[in-house]
């Protein structure tokens, strides 16, 4: 039993499909003890941030235009975490590579939701779509989703759990990607909810 309940923040560029199953998780009782207590978006127009205002969660985007480097934007980024008092980062379909100011502050309390088995198709660069496209061009007959921890090493954090599909002769992309997605809606929420029962909070 927690001595209160562990705030969340999702960090989100796109869709946000993720933080909706993070957001059903913690509604439907699969995430006890924790609340998602603020959406950050680096796109204005990410409909995470409509989906976080649906749900009557605080939605904030931070331009990155707005500063002069990466760093200024992860030190605002921070100001704003703690503010709302953040245990635990979430990126969910995040596509900024977090900087030092954060990285330290939040050591081994960021995860990251990855659409492949890494260590395979991770990195600078691999994200989205393009993760979907290179797993097909590679003929592997496996791919999937893993949750791990964020460090310095692009996709290279500690993994915490993965889920994998099998790759089909003839799927698109698109196809593997739909079929990923739904792995990874069920296997973040699950993981978040183990991690967090381990904090000493
Ligand atoms: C998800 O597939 C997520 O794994 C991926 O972006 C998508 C976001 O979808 N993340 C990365 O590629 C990070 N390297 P969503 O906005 O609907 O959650």
């Amino acid at each position: 039993m927690k001595s209160r309940k562990v705030n969340l923040a999702v960090l989100a560029s796109g869709s946000g499909s993720n933080l909706a199953a993070l957001i059903d998780g913690v509604n439907d009782g699969v995430i006890t003890d924790a609340r998602v207590s603020v959406v950050i978006s680096n796109k204005k127009d990410a409909y995470a941030l409509q989906r976080a205002e649906k749900t009557g969660i605080q939605g904030i985007s931070i331009k990155r235009s707005d500063f002069a480097c990466d760093k200024d934007f992860d030190r605002y980024l921070l100001k704003k975490l703690r503010e709302f008092k953040i245990d635990v980062v979430l990126l969910a379909g995040y596509m900024r590579i977090l900087t030092e100011p954060v990285l330290e502050a939040y050591r081994e309390r960021i995860l990251n939701i990855h659409p492949s088995l890494l260590p395979e198709f991770g990195g600078k660069g691999m994200y989205g779509m393009r993760v979907h496209e290179e797993v097909i061009k590679s003929g592997a007959p496996v791919s999937g989703c893993t949750v791990h921890l964020v460090d310095e090493n692009i996709d290279r954090g500690p993994i915490l759990a993965q889920a994998s599909v099998s790759v089909l002769p003839g799927e698109t992309p698109q196809e593997l990607a739909a079929k990923v997605l739904k792995e990874e809606h069920k296997l973040y929420p699950a993981t978040v909810q183990k991690f967090i029962a381990e904090l000493d909070i």
